[in-house]
């Protein structure tokens, strides 16, 4: 694992205020009638225009066989992550859509993401997303120095369970900044506290709670190499920063 300066730390919060600004202009732009490939129109835009380049376009995931065509990831309704951008798909009143993508400055990255409805949307929805979000700032509350990853992970399951949800257990945030998915750091969406790695300053990392209205199974969608859905169909919803261990504290590198 690479732990950053404070200096480094400052370009990835650069590349960050691209991805927030980008993720605003997209929760903007969620209307009934547009496509999700219209959405990666108006992010690779955007992006382009706060002098980022869209770090998922062209990235090859060591899990996958091919790079990702993309600049986002957008999931809808079933789907928890990694769902593509298509002209085909388009969103409808009520639709769960999350929007993931990664911002590189000068080759200093920032990964965040965000669920939004498609106007009002279920009461059942509204409180998947209030309760995923919130788990992530719980979450983030716990990126301490000197606290260990289990205290984030643990801060981030209780709150789900809680709330009567359930996280997803075989996906979890990672370490980034120099690459999309940097070695050496693990983020689970539960655990034990006082268990697992060490924070330390310079660590720099995603934390990503995914979580579903209804049994917390995931599968690959047949045909699609990338697409992750819940094997029971219900929605799932996912919320991102990506956050810096600081002697001040967590700081939130994607927040505007
Ligand atoms: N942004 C995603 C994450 O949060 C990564 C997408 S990887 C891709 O980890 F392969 F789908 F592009
Ligand atoms: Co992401
Ligand atoms: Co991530």
């Amino acid at each position: 694992m690479r732990l950053k300066t404070e200096i480094e730390i400052d370009s990835m919060a650069v590349a960050g205020r691209s991805a927030a600004m980008t993720l605003k202009r997209l929760r903007e732009s969620v209307v009934p009638g547009i496509s999700t490939m219209d959405l990666e129109e108006i992010a690779r835009e955007e992006l382009h225009r706060h002098g980022a380049r869209p770090a998922l376009l062209g990235y090859h995931p060591r899990f996958s066989k091919v790079p990702y065509e993309f600049a986002t990831c957008i999931s809808v309704n079933d789907e928890v992550i990694h769902g593509q951008p298509s002209p085909k798909q388009i969103l409808k009143d009520g639709d769960v859509v999350g929007l993931d993508l990664v911002a590189d400055v000068d080759g200093w990255l920032a990964d965040t993401a965000i669920t939004v409805i498609v106007g009002k949307g279920s009461l059942k929805a509204q409180r998947l997303l209030s309760v995923t979000q919130e788990a992530l700032r719980h979450g983030i509350a716990k990126a301490q120095v000197g606290a260990k990853m289990g205290d984030i992970s643990s801060a981030v399951q209780r709150l789900v369970e809680r709330n009567g949800f359930g996280v997803i257990r075989e996906l979890s945030g990672h370490g980034v900044g120099c690459e999309v998915h940097e070695e050496g750091i693990d983020v689970p969406n539960y655990g034990f506290p006082g268990k697992g790695l060490t924070l330390l300053v310079g660590m720099t990392f995603c934390i990503e709670p995914m979580v579903t209205a209804g049994a917390p199974g995931i599968k690959h969608r047949p045909g699609d190499p990338w697409a992750v859905v819940t094997r029971d169909g219900s929605i799932g919803a996912h919320f991102e920063h990506t956050v810096a261990i600081t002697e001040q504290g967590p700081r939130i590198l994607t927040a505007i």
